[in-house]
């Protein structure tokens, strides 16, 4: 760590301090403690995540740093202030509940900010700016709080947004997210130096899902197990322990989430009307070469007698469609069998 990094992190960690104090104790914070109490957020769990509420004034953050010698243009690469053309500095974090961001090593490198009462023109989350010390391709929103479980569990669960995170922290600690971005390479690699088993648990809504698919399968190439637990439409993690809780939805939720296969089955169905030819042979024609592409034959059976079910074409002839799927194998060099006839008369398939 060089010394002006050093300076960003004091600079950070004195707002944070600032914030949850605000949020905590004072009366220009009550409007923001009430509306994380009201949404299922405790204050056990508020000061465990630092949360934090940030004044609407323009200069309470970058006033205090000035008083305590930063260097605040340090401070605009840290993305707490921004400059004016005159020279002179404006708080980026304002009237926004704040969320503490920390990297690996527990540092807080940044910030997410959610407003409370919506405006035009206004995210929903304001988070720090990308820089040396804040970089969402490789952060994991609770990464260093949930290192011993993940350990412990032998799985890390994979959520869409950090309040779902705080939100089940009482009975699922194991849980990590991204910062609104897509998965990457570098989140893969965290998570695997601990565990190569993961639950995928994004929202109950289309985005989700969607998001989910591809997760799922960048974890599978990386070499990783992968589940996908599966929430009522219209739900979110947070939304669900809200109402259900969190003990019912370790239970319900993560603990019967569906292998790899079985949601890519119930993924490749949805949307498909199966009481027509074309949404049967559809989904036929997008779930065959998926179990073609199975290691096992039991796994391969089970999943064409559920297609089987599914739409009423029989057993055998889905048997029959899937024989014309040869699954490309990576790494593999084609390996030419030397052609030995067969005997005549002779059915290998019976
Ligand atoms: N996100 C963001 N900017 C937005 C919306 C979302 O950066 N304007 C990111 C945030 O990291 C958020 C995640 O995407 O945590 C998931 O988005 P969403 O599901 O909309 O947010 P929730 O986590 O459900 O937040 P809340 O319950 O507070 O609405
Ligand atoms: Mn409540
Ligand atoms: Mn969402
Ligand atoms: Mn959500
Ligand atoms: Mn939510």
């Amino acid at each position: 760590v060089n010394s002006n990094e050093k300076n960003q992190l004091e600079g950070i960690s004195l707002l944070e301090k600032l914030f949850h104090h605000l949020l905590m104790n004072t009366e220009e914070g009550h409007e923001a403690l009430e509306y994380l109490l009201d949404r299922g957020f405790n204050e056990s769990q508020l000061n465990q995540y630092k949360v934090g509420w940030a004044l609407p004034g323009w200069e309470t953050a970058s006033k205090l740093l000035e008083k305590k010698g930063f260097d605040l243009s340090l401070m605009e690469e840290a993305g707490l202030v921004i400059k004016r053309d005159d020279g002179t500095y404006f708080d980026r974090f304002r009237n926004r509940v704040m969320f503490p961001i920390e990297d690996a090593k527990g540092r807080t490198v940044g910030f997410s900010g959610r407003i409370i009462t919506p405006e035009k023109n206004e995210p929903k989350y304001l988070n720090s700016p990308e820089s040396p010390l804040f970089q969402k391709n490789s952060l994991l929103f609770n990464f260093h709080k949930a290192r011993g479980s993940i350990r412990k569990e032998k799985f890390a669960v994979l959520f869409e947004g950090f309040a779902d995170v705080i939100a089940a922290s009482e009975t699922v600690s194991n849980g990590v997210a991204t910062m609104g971005t897509s998965l990457t390479k570098q989140h893969i690699q965290q998570i695997k130096r601990l565990t190569d088993t993961v639950v995928i648990c994004y929202d109950g809504d289309n985005a989700g899902t969607e998001a989910a698919f591809k997760a799922a399968g960048d974890l599978s190439a990386n070499g990783m197990t992968v589940k996908v637990a599966r929430l009522p439409s219209g739900l979110d993690p947070d939304d669900y322990i809200q109402k259900f809780g969190g003990i019912k939805f370790r239970e319900e939720v993560i603990q019967h989430a569906l292998s790899l296969m079985a949601f890519k089955m119930w993924y490749l169905r949805s949307g498909k009307n199966l009481q027509t030819e074309d949404g049967r042979l559809a989904y036929i024609n997008a779930a065959l070469p998926e179990i073609s592409g199975l290691g096992s034959a039991v796994e391969k059976e089970l999943y064409v007698k559920q297609l089987s079910d599914d739409t009423g074409v029989s057993f055998s002839s889905l048997e029959e469609q899937l024989k014309t799927y040869m699954p490309v194998k990576e790494n593999n060099p084609v390996i030419e069998e030397p052609v030995i006839p067969l005997p005549k008369k002779t059915s290998i398939l019976k």
